[in-house]
């Protein structure tokens, strides 16, 4: 395998999306887990829901719908202040520790984020983060106004580094979108942040499945689609090691 470029999802991969749950808590003391749970369920439900109904509206509008859901459906007040600062932290979301370290040991590569994300939302948070300066290009599927998995996201790779996929090894830590990116035929590393045992040891010491339980069910477990990765790791900080062969 000859790879010359690296491509990240951004939400879940370079980011933790869990980590809106300060914020929640603070809005809504006792609710952050499930806002932060819902929230995120929602928000890729509506990708996936705008691009079939063919009605693309871009992440930020998504984002929002989903977080005005989340709160109105748990019957919490959905004021425009409190909407405004949760919708902030989008915007300077952690990044994984072993992001900044990872994206510079691959110097030697073309290194990208292909995310659902807003141009406005990417551009701010690798910003806040400094990954932009260990980033060649930061694409949006905006430039499509369809989201991933539809293949037409996936093209903008090689739209925007010239490299065709065969050549390209994207990096996703969410089981859809490795389904959908090794359909669309890229090499595929997946970040298996909540491994199967670790999630059923969890299970086994609670009586009751917390909203995070739940989420790491429906959002962190390959999915019976049909298309494997080629690779699972456990860390970005893996990946150097698999790219150099
Ligand atoms: C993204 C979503 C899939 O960054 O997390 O594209």
């Amino acid at each position: 395998m000859t790879i010359k470029a690296v491509v990240f999802d951004a939400y879940g991969t370079l980011y933790d999306v869990q980590s809106v749950a300060d914020v929640a808590e603070q809005c809504f003391p006792g609710h952050g887990d499930v806002i932060t749970q819902i929230w995120r369920l929602k928000q890729l439900e509506y990708t996936w829901l705008r691009s079939l109904m063919e009605r693309y509206e871009d992440f930020t509008t998504v984002t929002r719908e989903s977080l005005v859901f989340t709160l109105r459906s748990l019957g919490l007040a959905q004021e425009p202040a409190v909407v405004a600062r949760l919708m902030e932290r989008y915007l300077r979301l952690d990044p994984y520790p072993d992001a900044g370290s990872t994206l510079a040991a691959l110097g030697r590569y073309q290194r990208a984020i292909l995310s659902n994300g807003s141009p406005a939302m990417l551009k701010a948070l690798v910003k806040a983060t400094g990954l932009n300066q260990l980033l060649d290009a930061t694409i949006s599927v905006d430039a499509r106004k369809v989201f991933k998995p539809s293949p037409l996201a996936y093209t903008l790779i090689e739209q925007v580094l010239g490299t065709p996929p065969a050549e390209v090894l994207f990096v996703s830590s969410n089981p859809f979108d490795v389904c959908g990116a090794k359909s669309f035929g890229l090499n595929v590393a997946w970040i298996e942040r909540v491994p199967a045992a670790a999630l059923v040891q969890d299970l086994a010491q609670r009586d009751r499945i917390a909203p995070r339980t739940l989420f790491n069910i429906l959002r962190a477990q390959p999915e019976e689609l049909g298309f494997a990765p080629d690779y699972r790791v456990s860390a970005l900080a893996d990946l150097p090691a698999i790219v150099a062969g």
